[in-house]
């Protein structure tokens, strides 16, 4: 089985982006055939600036190898170091109709945010459907909010196999990962980069001092009793604790006697404890290792990708 995702370089992982990504990806490594791909291609859709994409193509793999990503157990690379994307992009896009991409909701999403329509925009989920066929990809886990984008794949690969022979790509799955709740962000809504509202792990302390001691709570005072479930600063704290550890916090919540000020320093030490490791771990990285994993990321990734090519080019006839 072999299980792909993507992310952006779009920025500064927060909490969110950890338990909703990070977290779960380095748990499968090792399990089954992992590949994970940065889609700095993508991201070209919306980061308009050079520097700032080389910087946050930099970071990124910084952030994998942080949280624990393991060269021995997975294939990590960039999209644009494996060719072969834009070349089926291509060729898929000749068996797409545009009817199927009309439909697509986050190109008027992001056009209705003000994003500039550009044909990258438009065309981004084709580029997706090359990302996965490419590898032959069985399982490809995702938020809810790219549900559609697989879907769009399948349907792809499914045209393609219906033109030009049964089974020449593989048809993905989508993994929605249900379980992993929503982070909040420090208002509330979703936590999200476009938002404003994050707590980034690899901040300096005092950018994530700030940060959470910044999040919105109602007005008790520090004897009144609160309610953990309905509390900003309980639900994201919740995250780095066990369950006993949960249920003893929650306690403390109920009793009455604990403020907002205070629980939010019971966080800060705690998110400090859990992600201390991992800021150790990024700090110590050096330029050569990083080097080598990326070479050899998207040399085994190009092996695969050129196998499926030769493949595709054959079945459409170019030669
Ligand atoms: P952002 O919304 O900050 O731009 P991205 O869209 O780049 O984040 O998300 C990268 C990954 O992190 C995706 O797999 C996404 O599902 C996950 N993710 C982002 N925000 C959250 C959140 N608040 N809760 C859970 N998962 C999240
Ligand atoms: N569109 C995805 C996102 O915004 C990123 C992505 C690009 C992706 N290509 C992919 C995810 C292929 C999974 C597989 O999160």
């Amino acid at each position: 089985m072999r299980i792909l995702t993507g992310i952006q370089p779009s920025g500064t992982p927060h909490l969110g982006n950890y338990f909703g990504y990070f977290k779960q990806n380095m748990e499968l490594l090792g399990q089954e055939e992992n590949l994970l791909m940065i889609v700095d291609l993508h991201a070209l859709t919306t980061v308009h600036s050079a520097d700032e994409l080389r910087k946050n193509c930099k970071e990124l793999i910084k952030d994998f190898l942080a949280c624990g990503f393991d060269p021995k157990k997975g294939t990590l690379f960039f999209q644009s170091h494996v060719p072969e994307h834009t070349e089926l992009a291509w060729i898929l896009s000749c068996v797409t109709p545009v009817g199927l991409i009309e439909r697509a909701v986050s190109y008027k999403e992001k056009v209705q945010q003000g994003l500039e329509s550009n044909m990258g925009l438009f065309s981004y989920p084709v580029l997706q459907a090359a990302d996965i066929l490419v590898y032959d990809a069985d399982t490809v886990p995702v938020g809810r909010d790219q549900k559609q984008h697989i879907e769009i794949a399948r349907d792809i690969a499914q045209k393609f196999n219906n033109r030009y022979g049964d089974g020449l790509l593989t048809l993905p799955e989508a993994r929605i990962v249900d379980e992993v709740a929503l982070v909040p962000g420090t208002d509330g809504k979703k936590m999200s980069k476009s938002y404003g509202n994050v707590i980034p792990m690899f901040a300096e302390e005092k950018v994530i001092e700030k940060a959470i001691m910044g999040i919105v709570t109602d007005s008790k005072g520090v004897d009144e009793p609160k309610d953990p479930e309905n509390c900003i600063v309980y639900q994201l704290h919740s995250f780095l604790l066990d369950e006993k550890g949960k249920e003893d916090l929650a306690g403390k919540y109920r009793a009455g006697g604990l403020g907002y000020g205070d629980a939010k320093k019971m966080f800060f030490a705690d998110f400090m404890k859990y992600f201390g490791p991992m800021r150790e771990r990024r700090l110590k990285l050096k330029d050569k290792d990083i080097e080598k994993i990326i070479k050899d990321g998207a040399k085994k990734a190009g092996k695969i990708a050129g196998s499926t090519m030769e493949r595709v080019r054959k079945a459409v006839g170019l030669v």
